[in-house]
């Protein structure tokens, strides 16, 4: 990855930050706890210091030097390695034993350097100094232990930090490669589908986190949004194919009134099976119009508290006229009392389509019954009939636009019915399905539960 890009990735940014986070904080721990140990340490000589020189204090005897003396040589003695000093003097300042050839003045803890006493070296020592009895004690401790101590402390810590830092560092660039990884893959997806590639989904991880979480999200609008322009593109093409038939027909019908010498009377019959035939080709756009208007929601304002019952019985009422002129009958099924929320001039317009297509595709003699039944928090509505029926493979397909059964194409229709019953169903939140009624079609519509729109309310 180029370098500008790597520094605006946010996964790299974030394991940046916080690899300095912890370098600034490793480096204070470092410092504060090294201080801390560092004056352990220098507490812990001033301690032992302290602790020779009352040994020493204690071998005196008032006008008795010698236990002193003999104490204070076996200390010199000892002290091989040359990291301690003592010196005792007399009132006179002679030197009555000890390993120093310099004293020094005042009294109590001082910090000495070795050229001080009179030593080689560059060490520094912690001195303690005091008159017992007029005799001059010194005793002293070479800083060069603790000094060794705490240095090879703050190697060991160093070390340590810098593992701790290399190890955070090399983490948070594999994390964050990772993390840039699955956002590229995000990335490249968007890219593919920006230029048209509607079917490329972005590769989920096992990991199921919270980018899986986002890409599934992303995923399923890119299906929905595919499906819908698959859909779109098939309704413009069946639309297109369709209406090349009527509009063949009618020029077709303006070419004869053209072509021979036709009587004024002739000429007037063409024209006006021209004028049916615009007038159904216009009929057929606002159908189209209508559904088109349903499906974008425009209308949703529209929605009342409705009396289905009420309105299922007027229909009925008003369609048992005609289905008995075609010999045929339309039942009152069971009627429940339901209200629900709903534009009543669509709601209307549903049932009509619905019983319409029974009295138009069925035979004389054939029975309709419509049923409401008030489910648990969802009304069911149907349609039932005991005419020819649609076969299995063709129930998805009377739900296009302008699609009509072969057989169904010599009766009065333009195949938008059941598109516009699909499109009002959806607005109400009902499903629909078609089921056979053996024999005979049964259409059913659904409100699903507890969505507005189709809430119910009642007995
Ligand atoms: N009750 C029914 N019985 C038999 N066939 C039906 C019924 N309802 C609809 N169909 C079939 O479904 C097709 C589509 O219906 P529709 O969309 O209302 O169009 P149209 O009624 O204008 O033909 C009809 O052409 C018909 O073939
Ligand atoms: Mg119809």
């Amino acid at each position: 990855m180029p370098r500008a890009k790597l520094l605006r990735s946010t996964p790299i940014r974030f394991a940046l930050t916080y690899g300095l986070l912890f370098v600034f904080t490793s480096l204070a721990v470092w410092v504060v706890s090294y201080e801390l140990l560092k004056r352990r340490l220098h507490d812990a000589l001033d301690g032992s210091v302290q602790e020779t020189y009352s040994v020493l204090e204690a071998a005196y005897a008032p006008d008795d030097i010698e236990d002193l003396v003999a104490t204070m040589n076996s200390f010199v003695r000892l002290n091989a390695n040359g990291s301690r000093v003592f010196l005792l003097t007399d009132r006179a300042g002679k030197a009555l034993s000890g390993n120093l050839v310099h004293t020094m003045d005042g009294n109590g803890l001082t910090t000495v350097s070795a050229a001080a006493l009179g030593l080689p070296g560059d060490e520094r020592f912690r001195v303690l100094s005091g008159t017992i009895d007029g005799y001059r004690l010194i005793v002293g401790h070479s800083f060069a232990e603790t000094d060794d101590l705490a240095r090879m402390i703050l190697v060991s810590f160093g070390w340590a930090c810098a593992l701790a830092v290399l190890l955070a560092f090399g983490t948070g660039a594999y994390l964050a490669r990772r993390a840039q990884q699955r956002l590229d893959a995000i990335a490249d997806t968007m890219s593919a589908v920006s230029q048209g590639q509607l079917q490329v989904r972005i590769p989920l991880s096992r990991s199921r986190d919270d980018i899986d979480e986002i890409a599934g999200h992303i995923n399923q609008a890119l299906s929905r949004l595919s499906a819908l322009i698959e859909s779109m593109r098939q309704v413009s093409t069946d639309i297109a194919h369709d209406l090349k038939t009527p509009l063949n027909r009618l020029k077709l019908m303006v070419e004869d009134a053209l072509s021979h010498d036709a009587t004024d009377g002739e000429l007037r019959l063409l024209l006006e099976e021209a004028l049916s035939e615009s007038d159904q080709i216009n009929a057929t756009f606002d159908a189209l119009l209508r559904i088109s208007q349903i499906e974008a929601g425009g209308r949703k304002l529209r929605f009342y508290p409705l009396d289905l019952g009420q309105l299922v019985r007027n229909v009925i009422e008003t369609y048992s006229d005609v289905a008995e002129d075609n010999q045929q009958s339309l039942i009152v099924g069971r009627i429940d009392d339901v209200q629900a929320q709903g534009d009543k001039e669509l709601f209307t317009q549903m049932l009509v389509n619905l019983i319409e297509n029974a009295i138009t595709h069925c035979p004389q003699g054939t029975k309709i019954a419509v049923d409401l039944v008030h489910g648990e928090q969802c009304w069911i509505l149907s349609v039932a009939d005991d005419g020819p029926g649609i076969p299995e493979d063709e129930r998805t397909n009377v739900f296009r636009r302008l699609y009509r059964l072969d057989k169904s194409r010599s009766t009065p229709g333009s195949g938008l019915g059941l598109s516009l019953v699909q499109a009002i169903a959806d607005f109400h939140g009902a499903a629909i399905t078609i089921e056979d009624n053996n024999p005979g079609t049964r259409i059913v519509l659904r409100s699903h539960r507890a969505r507005t729109g189709a809430q119910v309310s009642g007995t």
